[in-house]
């Protein structure tokens, strides 16, 4: 049977052959793409998701407010809460596990910020800093200093692998940005760029779409992806040979978020916990994000849809929220957790289903841009597993030192380029100002990541002085390239 029939007689199973519908037209070439892609998917698999999704939404719509319970006390630290003592203690031992060589950092990387509307992967926009550096340099960047912070504390220098989950819509132009740019100065070998799969996109009678008469239209399949992409990229091993246990994920967006944050990483590792996740407090009972909290028992994301107002709003007796651990996508894990949910229970987790526009060829083999969703995506999001956790803890942050995230196009005025840009430029003013410098209204002063992970080693450049002008702070390292350069300009 030639590779035509063979597909097509697992898609007629499938009920899936009008995706050959036009498979006639095509020249040599292009069917042998297109056998190529459709050689690839699981139908069986893909169908059985489409059905488990379908009854997901069903689910979705329901209100959880019966069942949900706040995390017990004992599971939720909190900066503002912890004693001096005990922040410099996690903060240490963060400290030290870098400089074993024991964290990992994974950025998810893999989505394709459609909101914010760029046609390039999200890591590589600059939301127009006085330095321009892109999301992705300023990242690196902190991973740097933040190895530079251990070596100082505990006199060696160890390493953190920079892991990049990306997705097929990101992945090339991603690795060709951190290629061109020589990894912002971090070494090749700890750079490992690795990709998370894709799904299938459905009508909503769940036939698959296609995206040209020769291509299946896929999206990347959430970020809850990253468990099976560890171990299909072999991520796993690669951890368990360099000696990693803790890993560190985050989302690409947050311009404030402070990569391998050690104390974080500290406060976890003494809760001797699997997973920990940190949290902001909402910012009001109408904020749309998702809060962490038990359901039935169990530890869970609950999105903002599935309560009602009334729980949205109750307060406790001190007035404050009592769902109020704002999810902000940025977690810490053990190796050993991630082994197991990829080994026992990656399957088991929850499908989330998308109505989307999705860009396709109709029966009549025209292209259709549609202007309402005219499908569904499916999608596994990350925090799915906190529910499979034994010892969990969250750790709550101040939003203003620690997310903004970028989403939007300015348009929206909301986690858009002008809140991201403002956020880290308020920010860095208020280190200034610990340190006895002033910067007058309206002036923008940007503080490397280089010279300053949250705010130390500024005081000799600051102290009792007016800013008055745009102006960057730089590490000595920078200082001299500049130098370097300016001289160069001038002979
Ligand atoms: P979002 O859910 O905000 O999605 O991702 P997005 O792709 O950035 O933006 P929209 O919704 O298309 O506008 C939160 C984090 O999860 C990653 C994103 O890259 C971001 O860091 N992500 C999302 C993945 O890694 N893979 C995915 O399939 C989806």
């Amino acid at each position: 049977m030639s590779s035509l029939d063979s597909i097509r007689k697992v898609l007629q199973n499938c009920q899936q052959e009008h995706l050959l519908k036009f498979e006639d037209q095509l020249n040599e070439n292009e069917r042998e793409i297109f056998l190529k892609q459709l050689s690839t998917i699981k139908f069986d698999k893909v169908n059985a998701l489409f059905q488990k999704a379908k009854n997901s939404i069903s689910e979705d719509v329901q209100k959880l407010d019966s069942r949900m319970q706040p995390i017990s006390a004992q599971q939720c630290g909190s900066e503002k809460s912890a004693s001096a003592e005990e922040l410099l203690s996690y903060r240490k031992l963060g400290l030290e596990e870098i400089s074993k060589g024991h964290v990992a950092v994974l950025l998810l990387a893999g989505g394709q910020g459609t909101r914010l509307g760029v046609s390039y992967p999200k890591g590589m926009y600059s939301v127009g800093l006085p330095s321009g550096k892109t999301l992705f340099q300023i990242q690196a960047e902190r991973i740097r200093r933040v190895l530079n912070l251990a070596k100082e504390e505990h006199g060696t220098m160890g390493q953190i692998v920079w892991y990049i989950m990306t997705s097929g819509p990101t992945n090339a132009t991603t690795k060709k940005f951190l290629e061109k740019n020589d990894y912002f100065g971090l070494s090749q070998d700890n750079v490992k760029v690795f990709q998370q799969g894709l799904l299938p996109c459905f009508d909503f009678s769940g036939k698959i779409l296609l995206e040209e008469k020769n291509l299946v239209a896929l999206a990347p399949d959430g970020n809850g992806g990253i468990y099976s992409a560890l171990s299909n990229n072999h991520i796993l091993k690669d951890m368990e040979n360099r000696g990693i246990k803790y890993v560190h994920v985050h989302s690409v967006d947050n311009i404030l978020v402070k990569v391998a944050d050690p104390v974080f990483i500290g406060y976890c590792v003494t809760k001797e916990v699997e997973c920990g996740a940190k949290v902001v407090s909402k910012d009001g009972p109408d904020e749309a994000v998702g809060v962490i909290c038990k359901v039935d028992g169990k530890n869970q994301v609950v999105e903002y849809s599935e309560i009602t107002n009334e729980t949205a709003n109750l307060r406790d007796s001190s007035g404050n929220l009592v769902f109020s651990a704002g999810n902000i996508c940025n977690h810490f894990f053990t190796t050993e957790f991630l082994q197991k949910i990829a080994d026992d229970y990656e399957p088991d987790l929850k499908l989330h289903v998308a109505k989307k526009k999705i860009p396709h060829v109709n029966d009549s083999g025209d292209k259709i841009l549609p202007s309402s969703p005219n499908g569904i995506k499916i999608e596994k999001f990350i925090f799915d597993v906190f529910q499979f956790t034994e010892r969990f803890v969250t750790w709550e942050v101040s939003r203003m030192s620690e997310f903004s995230a970028l989403k939007n196009a300015d348009s929206a005025k909301k986690d858009c380029p002008f809140t991201a840009k403002r956020d880290l430029l308020r920010l860095h003013k208020s280190y200034i100002e610990k340190y006895g410098g002033k910067v007058k209204d309206g002036v923008e002063v940007e503080i490397s990541p280089l010279l300053s992970y949250s705010g130390e080693n500024i005081e000799e450049k600051v102290k009792n002085k007016i800013f008055e002008e745009t102006t960057i702070l730089l590490s000595e390292e920078e200082d001299c390239l500049k130098k370097k350069i300016e001289n160069c300009i001038k002979s």
